[in-house]
């Protein structure tokens, strides 16, 4: 029986979209049930509905500055659906502790970069200004403190000499739109055991290669 699975967003939705595509197959231990934008005008919103997944609007302006409020129509939401995980796919929305507790071990995010590194926003430009050689993007579990939760997979991207911020990202999410379905399937199917903040990984052989740059 495939898990039942939200996907959270307020923008352009291109994770949610591979989340969606993953989950098409089969055997993938994930079904995406519902996806949810707090932003009326998602360009998201449109690319589920012609995948056939049920959408919902959920919008924080309605509830001004009442977080609780806002939290508590999703929380309804979420449970109307059955939902077991969620997966937030640039939902651009942090959560009161109260809601991360209601999903916790049961809630995961994508963010581009390596965390620890470069948490919250502009990751890209960042990166470059700080000249790192290697950057990339994480999936983890959403706690309360932003960016911060045990993480479940990265991917990393050599950076280029004449890299500008949207030739890093547009490498960065094709890193993204790999890694977010692998890790939600890793979830989903049970592999993912949390000892001591960090993640242990079942299931999965091989072995992982180096990334040196530049390439010495
Ligand atoms: C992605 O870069 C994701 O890592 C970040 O927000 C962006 C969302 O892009 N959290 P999209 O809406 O999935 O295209």
């Amino acid at each position: 029986m495939k898990k039942r699975v939200a996907v959270l967003i307020s923008g352009r939705g291109s994770n949610m979209a591979a989340l969606i595509e993953a989950a098409k197959d089969p055997a993938f231990p994930a079904g995406i049930m519902l996806v949810l934008s707090n932003r009326p005008a998602a360009a998201g919103l449109a690319i589920a509905r012609s995948a056939g997944i049920t959408t919902a609007v959920v919008d924080h302006t309605v509830q001004g500055k009442d977080r609780e409020a806002f939290e508590r129509q999703l929380q309804e939401m979420l449970e109307a659906h059955g939902i077991e995980f969620v997966c937030l796919a640039g939902f651009m929305r942090l959560f009161t502790p109260w809601f991360v507790a209601r999903w916790n071990e049961r809630m995961i995010n994508i963010h581009p970069a390596l965390l620890p590194a470069f948490k919250g926003l502009d990751t890209h430009a960042r990166a470059l200004a700080a000249g790192v050689k290697i950057h990339g993007a994480s999936v983890h579990f959403v706690v309360p403190d932003m960016d911060c939760g045990p993480i479940i997979a990265q991917g990393a991207a050599a950076v280029l000499d004449d890299d500008t911020t949207a030739t890093l990202a547009a490498r960065v999410l094709a890193i993204e739109h790999r890694i977010y379905p692998a890790a939600l399937a890793l979830l989903a199917a049970g592999h993912i055991k949390i000892i001591d903040g960090r993640c242990r990984i079942e299931g999965v052989t091989g072995a992982a290669g180096h990334l040196i740059v530049p390439p010495i």
